[in-house]
């Protein structure tokens, strides 16, 4: 099996006396507040998929990941997980003390300050982004977020109940799963979209030469108009029952939030399915991308940077995918020479017309059982309409 990124798999969930201990201690100490994307990071970093982290980055690492994209340790970290408070909230607080993660009123973790820092956001969302733009989701939560850093190990005292309970969530469970199944070679395939047949076409395409796919959906916090994920686990339900071999797909959810940071989050999304026990790892076209930050295939392009023993985990690219009627199949321009006037390929906004007027897209572009979950989701609930139910 394949190692963890740094070695060892994290596991920051405390139980029994120590969790005892630490909730009688939670009780005297500063309390930060967490939204529902800070609660998903320290979820994360509990249950080993932010491994090697242990918690929100200190000073010295999060410079170290902003300017060179790895730890102080050297390690390769593209991402800075970092927990943002207001400067109200930071005067209480002090490095070498303890503070309670709070959400909805009750305590999830204990934060063992190590620092409590003024990062630079400009910078960070320069280098990480790519952008300071508003209109680029990351940047503007980085905007909205508390002027200070807080950095320091976690101790998970309170799980969040799971909102997907029937789904592996932590790394431990694939790993468990993929041994008990025999792979070697697995691939991971990350996504915070429905899966259409591009989609369809890259995964299959590569468990072609892997023992088996691990389909791994986003369920933290996206954007406000990408489907919701209830929505997206039942289009992926409804595909993987119709056209995938059930022996040789694991569905399970990634807990963590889409940051949209394209090439920095396709090495990020990568490591981090290395933590799942993924040998593999598809990155298309765009990935991670979001309006036109980012150049197609920047997010390939990025893991020539990095030498691949660094990373551990092979990427497999693809090609922007489409279906060309002249080869009666998927394809890309690297397997077919047909003119672009033969593909079948919808914009996202036109597909979303198709699906809000009840209109299953061409089979083509997406399978009649994952449009009828669309659908049906958009019909039942208007708030879904405005989605993009297209990649
Ligand atoms: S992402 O933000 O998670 O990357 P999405 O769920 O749409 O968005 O994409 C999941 C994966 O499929 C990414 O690796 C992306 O690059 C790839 N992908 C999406 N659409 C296509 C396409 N038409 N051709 C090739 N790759 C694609």
């Amino acid at each position: 099996m394949i190692a963890p990124h740094g070695g060892t798999l994290i596991n920051r969930i405390v139980t029994g006396t120590e969790r005892e201990a630490l909730l009688a201690k939670a009780q005297g100490l500063p309390k930060v507040p967490l939204d529902a994307w800070a609660l998903s990071d320290v979820e994360m970093l509990a249950i080993g998929g932010f491994s090697p982290l242990q918690g929100f980055l200190t000073q010295r690492d999060y410079e170290e990941v902003v300017r060179n994209r790895r730890l102080a340790s050297g390690l390769v970290w593209t991402i800075p997980v970092t927990l943002a408070v207001d400067a109200q909230t930071a005067k209480g607080l002090s490095a070498k003390s303890d503070a309670a993660l709070v959400s909805h009123g009750h305590v999830v973790a204990i934060l063992h300050l190590e620092d409590v820092y003024q990062p630079d956001k400009v910078l960070e969302a320069q280098q990480v982004l790519k952008t300071t733009d508003a209109s680029h989701p990351g940047a503007a939560r980085l905007q909205q977020t508390g002027e200070v850093y807080l950095g320091g190990t976690i101790s998970m005292v309170n799980r969040p109940a799971h909102r997907f309970p029937q789904y592996p969530h932590d790394p431990q469970e694939t790993r468990k799963l993929f041994a008990e199944r025999g792979w070697k070679r697995i691939v991971a395939f990350q996504t915070r979209n429905p899966i259409h047949r591009a989609h369809e076409y890259i995964q299959k395409t590569a468990l072609e030469i892997c023992d088996g796919l691990l389909l791994h959906p986003v369920v933290g916090e996206t954007k406000g108009d990408d489907v919701p994920a209830a929505i997206r686990m039942k289009s992926y339900e409804a595909l993987l029952a119709n056209y995938y071999p059930k022996a040789r797909v694991v569905l399970a959810v990634n807990p963590s939030s889409m940051r949209y940071a394209g090439p920095r989050e396709a090495i990020f999304h990568a490591l981090i399915r290395k933590n799942y026990g993924c040998t593999h790892f598809i990155v298309g076209r765009d990935h991670a991308g979001v309006g036109k930050f980012y150049g197609t295939y920047d997010a390939q392009k990025i893991f020539d940077e990095f030498d691949p023993q660094a990373l551990g985990i092979t990427p497999l690219f693809f090609e922007n995918s489409f279906y060309c009627t002249v080869c009666g199949s998927m394809a890309s321009t690297k397997t077919c020479p047909h003119a672009e006037s033969n593909r079948v390929s919808l914009s996202g906004t036109k597909v979303r017309e198709l699906l809000q007027a009840g209109t299953p897209p061409p089979r083509e572009v997406s399978r009649p059982e994952v449009a009828s979950v669309l659908i049906d989701a958009m019909a039942a609930n208007p708030a879904v309409r405005g989605t993009s139910a297209a990649a």
